[in-house]
């Protein structure tokens, strides 16, 4: 049975447009009817470029944010739904890394505080040994040394090690992993990402794992959800979307990923403003595929292959439709 299964997920925000006088709310939808499925153990890489979603998906997993609709189901029980009581057990099971150390940590905390305030939250006080057993997870050894150091007595990546340290002390089953590379240098990058490796094979903890960062899905995700606009565009199993994208937009992406040997499909314009998205397919005014249905009509999700699923009018079973023409520039 999967972990987690998020069904027809939807975020929304209340903005305030016009002036004061005139003031009146609208929503942004940040995250529109999104599905996906992680298995335990596993890693569901979302995808996609600033603002089109993810962190809003993450927390509204996490049952963090109002205006959510849709299910999020956490062992069949849905998070969105808890009462009180089933919420806080389930926040024990369900963790967040953020993307910037810097910020995520009180400086004027100690790590041995920032690391025991989910003891502490969930009354678990004065248990040193998990405090340290919790350090050395997240490799930073011997725990003794790093116990009473403050946030900027530490490096980037020892930082990112602590707020590791901080997600894992209370066992979780979940993590979700929120950019947690993208602020750090190349060379310490790479030892976070395997410390994530090593973690799950060790705890088996399913990671929910956001980049901007195709190589970084790559490395870790076992699926990924590519996303646009706040619409899962593409899904499927890691190996399968990378080397056979069906969507122009994944394409697109994967065009422009350093070192992808493909030719480059630069898109035009900019993400719409997503308080007035674009009708019909989201991606259509940025597509060199578009045609005019695509500016009418959503497209349905399809599946063109054995759980490798696509929205886009052009996609059928098994492959891009043969007789669309070759992608022509637009001005
Ligand atoms: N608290 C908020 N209030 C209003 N709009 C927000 C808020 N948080 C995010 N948004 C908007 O929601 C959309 C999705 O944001 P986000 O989930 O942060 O995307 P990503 O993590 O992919 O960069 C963006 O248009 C963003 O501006
Ligand atoms: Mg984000």
């Amino acid at each position: 049975m999967s972990l987690l299964e998020v069904r027809e997920l939807t975020v929304a925000y209340p903005v305030a447009v016009g002036l004061s006088a005139f003031f009146s709310r609208r929503y942004l939808v940040a995250v529109d009817h999104v599905s996906f499925s992680l298995p335990e153990g596993g890693t569901l890489a979302l995808v996609g470029e600033s603002g089109c979603g993810k962190s809003s998906t993450g927390l509204a997993v996490l049952g963090l944010l109002e205006h959510v609709e849709g299910e999020v189901l956490f062992r069949g029980r849905d998070v969105l739904r808890m009462r009180e009581k089933e919420r806080r057990e389930f926040r024990r099971h369900a963790q967040i890394v953020f993307q910037d150390p810097y910020e995520s940590l009180n400086p004027k905390m100690r790590v041995r505080t920032i690391v025991g305030e989910p003891l502490a939250i969930h009354r678990r006080r004065g248990e040193t040994g998990r405090l340290k057993e919790a350090l050395e997870l997240a490799g930073l050894s011997p725990p003794e040394y790093f116990l009473d150091k403050y946030p900027h007595e530490l490096s980037g990546g020892e930082r990112q090690r602590v707020a590791i340290a901080a997600a894992v002390v209370l066992q979780p089953k979940l993590l979700i992993l929120d950019e947690p590379v993208s602020n750090l240098d190349v060379s310490i990058k790479a030892g976070i990402m395997n410390l994530f490796r090593d973690l799950q094979d060790q705890l088996g903890l399913s990671y929910l794992f956001i980049t901007h960062d195709l190589a970084d899905a790559f490395f870790l995700a076992d699926e990924v959800a590519v996303m646009y606009l706040g619409v899962a565009v593409e899904k499927g199993e890691t190996d399968e979307v990378l080397s056979h994208p069906l969507h122009p937009y994944t394409e697109a992406l994967l065009s422009v990923a350093p070192g992808s040997g493909r030719e480059k499909l630069i898109l035009a314009g900019d993400v719409p403003d997503p308080l007035h998205p674009p009708p019909g397919c989201r991606f259509h005014p940025r597509c060199p595929r578009a045609r005019g249905r695509c500016s009418e009509e959503v497209p349905p999700e399809v599946e063109a292959a054995p759980g490798h699923r696509v929205r886009c009018f052009y996609v059928s079973r098994g492959e891009r439709d043969p007789h669309l023409e070759e992608p022509k520039p637009i001005h």
